[in-house]
């Protein structure tokens, strides 16, 4: 694994901070990435330990997105028409957006923070909440083996990836299918959008990187969607090598080429990135400091965990947005790790009081300026680092 880029000592980013804790001691880590030539994986190189991240305290929910909630009712509606699976499991169920659009009996969820799992097992849904792992698989198995398997955003948190397939390997009927999806990483390139990088992303795959680990298990990919959600995503279908019912198609021959003929596979390119978020980050400051200049009013839309990242590595403090919005409950009344900015119930923008808003939720531009359409009438302003920092 070879280092090409460094973010810093950066807190865990999906660790808000309450009234109470907020003058304790942060824990920090490096936030190195390495590209490794031989597999072409691209992973941070310290990882924290699963259970410091993904427990009973695990802040986002899924269904609080209307971008999440439809994006996973349209692919329900295609699963069941396209491959009409008897049983269907999701891995990384979180609060149940993408299993609530099928029959309670035909879907198992596997999600470890607790706290999301009980809001679905309340619900009346099966669902494990426990990591995936070969015993899991083993016991759920025993019972009926799987028709699909589903997990979006999931893969990329996960460490041990030859025990996620390994299980996945156990659980999977002979002509099952799997679906993946997650950041790709040619967006997150191309739009140098580091902050696809912290605790939890351990890896943003590429087509070619996940071909390689997928050969290992006998699995193939026979089809690649390339779909919008967060900030530009890869939505994979994998059979088994030995499953001839569904053509490799082409747009898996099309996405390697793009992905090669960007350079994925080779270090330069990285390193070439690695300047492109120094440049990034020189400009975001230098909006925020003529903005300060200004005096004008600034706040954040969106406390996501990108925007820790970015907070931490371009050191925006406290005195530069005022708070930031957010519609998570979990989140309301916390503070952002590191920064330290508090994070205020969503109001709806309103240029009396607001001059400026850096977009935290990059990934949901689209959804958030159609919500702030007269904040952006009213001559609102919003600032970006996406694809370079500017103001919008
Ligand atoms: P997410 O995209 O998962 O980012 P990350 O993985 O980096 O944490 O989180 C989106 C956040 O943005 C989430 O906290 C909810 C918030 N949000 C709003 O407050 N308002 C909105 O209109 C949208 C779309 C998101």
């Amino acid at each position: 694994m070879k280092k090409f880029l460094d973010l810093g000592y950066q807190p865990l980013a999906n660790s808000y901070l309450t009234k109470k804790n907020i003058n304790k001691k942060e824990k920090r880590f490096n936030l190195s990435v390495g590209f490794d030539s031989k597999s072409f994986l691209v992973s941070i190189l310290n990882t924290v330990p699963k259970e410091k991240m993904f427990n009973k305290n695990y802040p986002y929910k899924s269904s609080e997105s209307f971008t999440m909630r439809n994006q996973f009712k349209i692919l329900s509606n295609k699963i069941k028409k396209k491959f009409n699976p008897g049983l269907i499991l999701e891995i990384g169920s979180n609060d149940g957006a993408f299993i609530s659009n099928f029959n309670k009996k035909s879907v198992i969820g596997v999600e470890p923070c607790k706290n999301l799992a009980n809001l679905t097992i309340k619900k009346g849904f099966r669902i494990f909440p426990n990591y995936w792992n070969p015993t899991l698989a083993k016991k759920i198995a025993k019972k009926n083996k799987i028709d699909l398997i589903y997990s979006a955003n999931t893969l990329s948190h996960i460490e041990n990836l030859d025990e996620i397939f390994n299980a996945i390997d156990l659980a999977l009927t002979e002509n099952g299918i799997l679906i993946l999806e997650d950041p790709s990483l040619l967006e997150c390139i191309k739009n140098v959008a580091y902050d696809q990088f912290y605790c939890e992303h351990l890896y943003v795959f590429s087509t070619i990187a996940l071909e390689r680990i997928l050969s290992k298990f006998n699995l193939t990919i026979f089809s690649v969607e390339n779909i919008k959600t967060h900030g530009g995503s890869n939505r994979y279908y994998i059979k088994r090598n030995n499953n001839f019912i569904y053509k490799i198609d082409s747009s898996v021959k099309k996405n390697v080429i793009k992905e090669r003929n960007y350079g994925l596979h080779k270090i330069s390119t990285y390193k070439s990135f690695s300047k492109k978020v120094i440049k990034s980050k020189k400009g975001l400051n230098k909006i925020f400091s003529d903005l300060d200049k200004k005096n004008k009013k600034i706040i954040g839309y969106g406390a996501t965990a990108k925007s820790c990242t970015v907070l931490n590595y371009c050191k925006i403090q406290k005195r530069l947005i005022k708070f930031f919005y957010d519609t998570t409950s979990y989140k309301i009344g916390k503070y952002l790790p590191g920064s330290k900015i508090e994070i205020k119930k969503y109001k709806k923008l309103d240029i009396k009081n607001i001059d400026y808003v850096f977009l935290g939720a990059w990934n949901f531009k689209d959804e958030i300026f159609k919500k702030e359409k007269k904040f952006i009438q009213q001559g609102g302003k919003f600032i970006t680092h996406i694809p370079h920092p500017k103001i919008i």
